[in-house]
C-alpha cells in the first residue's frame, strides 16, 4: 500500500506531526536526512503504519498521488534544500505543505517558483510545540484553495478542537503567504502576553515583594477569570516548580534572564513598520528580550545607574493592587490583540488577502500557544460584525478598557516612580490614549514638514485630498 500522506523530518515537531496523521487511520510515509531518527521512530513505533524510506526517491514512491508531503524542516536554507531535492520527483497536482516557521515572503516566493511547475505549495502555521503537533495543533494554512481542499479533511482531523463548540482550529487564510503571516503575528501575540505576564510579575515581585509561592497562588486564581489562558496556566505552574539541580530555590530564581528569540516577533514587528499599522505593545516585548540579552552591560549599569532615591509607598493590604495588576494585565491583552488584528487587516490591503478575522480568532482558541477564552470573545465580536475596524470598537472590548483604564494608568505609574520597567503595560495605555484621540499634535508636525521642507498639510477647514503650503518665509 501507499502512503496518504509523507512527512520530511524527525526532529520532534515532524514526528509527532507524522504520529499524529497516523492515530486518525492513515498511513504515513517518513523520510529525514540523517537514517537515525527515522531509525528512531520505527524502533519506537514499529506497530504503526508508518513506511519509512531512507532515500528521498524512494520516499516520494512510497506516496499516492497526488502526493501529500508536508515538509518539517527548520525554516530557511533547509526547506529550500529540501524542496529542490523534491521537485525533479514530484509531479504536477502534488502538494507540498511547509508546516516551518517561515517568513511568509519566503512561502510567497516559493509558492510563486512552484506554481510555474504545476506544483501546489502551502505555507502552514503550526502552533502548540510538541504536544501540540502530537495531539492536535492550531494550524494556519494559506496557499492554493483547490489544493487546500485535498489537505483538509487531514488537517480538519489533527487540528485541536475548540471546547466551546468542538470546531477543529483550522481554516485556510488566504492565497500564498497568508497562512504563514497568520502565524507570525500569532507567534508576535505570544512575544506581547509573555511579556505582559512577565511584567506583572516583575512588580508583583520588586514592587509589591510577593514570594514565588504567592504570586503562584495569584496566578492560578487570575487563570479562573478573565484572564484564563495557557500562558497563564503555565506561569502559574512554572512558579510552583524547583531547580532540578539540588537547590532549594525555585526554579525561575535558577535561570538567566536573558529571553532569547528565533525571530518570528521581529518579523511581526518590521512588518507592522512596513503596513505603517502601529503595533508598539508586541514591538515592546521584542525590544525586552533584545535588551534582556545586554546582561553583562546591564549588570555594569545598574552599578553607576541610579533608580528613584524613596521607596514608593503601598498600601497594608495588597490584595486591591494585585486585583488591578490584574485588571492592567487584561487591558494590555486587549490592546495587544486589538493591535494584533490591525495589523491582519492593514496587511490584507497591503497584500491582497481576505482574512475572515473571526475565523482566526476561532482557530487560536484551542491548539495554540496564545489559546485563551477570551479568543471566544473576539471571535463574538467579529460574529456580530465582521467589518469590525478596531476590536475597541466592539462594545465587550469597549466597555472591559473604558473600566479597567484606571487601574492600568495607576499601576503603570506605581511601576514607573519605582523604577521598575513596564514597556508593554506602558505601550498598551499609550496606545489606547493615542487611539481614542480626536486630536494628536501631528498638526504641529505637519507644521514643521511644511516650514523646513514645504511638505505640504491638509486642513481642518478643507476636504483631505487638498494640499496647502503656508508662506514661511514670505516677506513681512
Ligand atoms: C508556537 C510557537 C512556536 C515558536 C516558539 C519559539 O506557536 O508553537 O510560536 O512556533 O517556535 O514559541 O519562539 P521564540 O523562540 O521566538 O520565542
Amino acid at each position: 500500500t501507499q502512503a496518504d500522506f509523507g512527512v520530511v523530518g524527525m526532529a520532534v515537531m515532524g514526528r509527532n506531526l507524522a504520529l499524529n496523521v497516523e492515530s486518525r487511520g492513515y498511513t504515513v510515509a517518513i523520510f529525514n536526512r540523517s537514517r537515525s531518527k527515522t531509525d528512531d521512530v520505527m524502533a519506537k513505533h514499529s506497530d504503526k503504519k508508518l513506511i519509512p524510506s531512507f532515500t528521498i526517491e524512494d520516499f516520494v514512491k512510497s506516496i499516492a498521488k497526488p502526493r501529500r508531503i508536508m515538509l518539517m524542516v527548520k525554516a530557511g536554507a533547509g526547506t529550500d534544500a529540501v524542496i529542490n531535492e523534491l521537485i525533479p520527483l514530484l509531479d504536477k497536482g502534488d502538494i507540498l505543505i511547509d508546516g516551518g516557521n517561515t517568513f511568509f515572503k519566503d512561502t510567497i516566493a516559493r509558492n510563486a517558483r512552484l506554481a510555474d511547475s504545476g506544483i501546489n505549495f502551502i505555507g502552514t502555521g503550526v502552533s502548540g510545540g510538541e504536544l501540540g503537533a502530537l495531539k492536535g495543533p492550531s494550524l494556519m494554512p494559506g496557499g492554493q484553495k483547490e489544493a487546500y481542499e485535498l489537505v483538509r479533511p487531514i488537517f480538519e482531523q489533527i487540528a485541536a478542537k475548540a471546547t466551546q463548540d468542538g470546531k477543529p482550529c483550522v481554516t485556510f487564510c488566504g492565497e500564498n503567504g497568508a497562512g504563514h503571516y497568520v502565524k507570525m503575528v500569532h507567534n508576535g501575540i505570544e512575544y506581547g502576553d509573555e511579556e505582559l505576564i512577565d511584567e506583572t510579575y516583575n512588580i508583583m515581585r520588586n514592587v509589591l515583594g510577593l514570594s514565588v509561592d504567592e504570586m503562584a497562588d495569584i496566578f492560578k486564581e487570575w487563570n479562573k477569570g478573565e484572564l484564563d489562558s495557557y500562558l497563564i496556566e503555565i506561569t502559574a505552574d512554572i512558579l510552583t516548580r524547583k531547580d532540578d539541580l539540588g537547590s532549594d530555590k525555585p526554579i525561575v530564581d535558577m535561570i538567566l534572564d536573558r529571553g532569547n528569540n528565533k525571530g518570528t516577533g521581529r518579523w511581526s514587528s518590521g512588518d507592522a513598520l512596513e503596513v505603517q499599522v502601529p503595533q508598539s505593545v508586541i514591538t515592546e516585548a521584542v525590544y525586552a528580550r533584545y535588551i534582556s540579552m545586554m546582561k553583562d552591560e546591564r549588570v555594569a549599569a545598574s552599578k553607576v545607574l541610579n533608580g528613584p532615591a524613596k521607596k514608593v509607598e503601598l498600601p497594608e493590604d495588597k490584595k486591591e493592587l494585585v486585583e488591578k495588576i490584574r485588571q492592567a494585565l487584561y487591558f494590555a491583552k486587549i490592546m495587544s490583540y486589538a493591535q494584533g488584528f490591525e495589523q491582519l487587516r492593514f496587511a490584507a490591503k497591503q497584500y491582497n488577502w481576505d482574512f475572515d478575522y473571526g475565523k482566526l480568532a476561532q482557530i487560536w482558541r484551542a491548539g495554540c500557544i496564545i489559546r485563551a477564552g477570551f479568543l471566544q470573545n473576539i471571535t463574538d465580536a467579529y460574529d456580530k460584525k465582521p467589518d469590525l475596524t478596531n476590536l475597541l470598537m466592539d462594545d465587550y472590548f469597549k466597555d472591559i478598557a473604558n473600566k479597567y483604564q484606571e487601574a492600568v494608568r495607576d499601576v503603570v505609574a506605581l511601576a514607573v516612580k519605582a523604577g521598575v520597567p513596564v514597556p508593554a503595560l506602558s505601550a498598551a495605555v499609550i496606545y489606547f490614549d493615542s487611539y481614542r484621540s480626536e486630536v494628536l499634535p501631528a498638526n504641529l508636525l505637519q507644521a514643521q514638514r511644511d516650514y523646513f521642507g514645504a511638505h505640504t498639510y491638509q486642513r481642518v477647514d478643507k476636504p483631505f485630498d487638498q494640499a496647502f503650503h503656508y508662506p514661511w518665509y514670505a516677506e513681512g
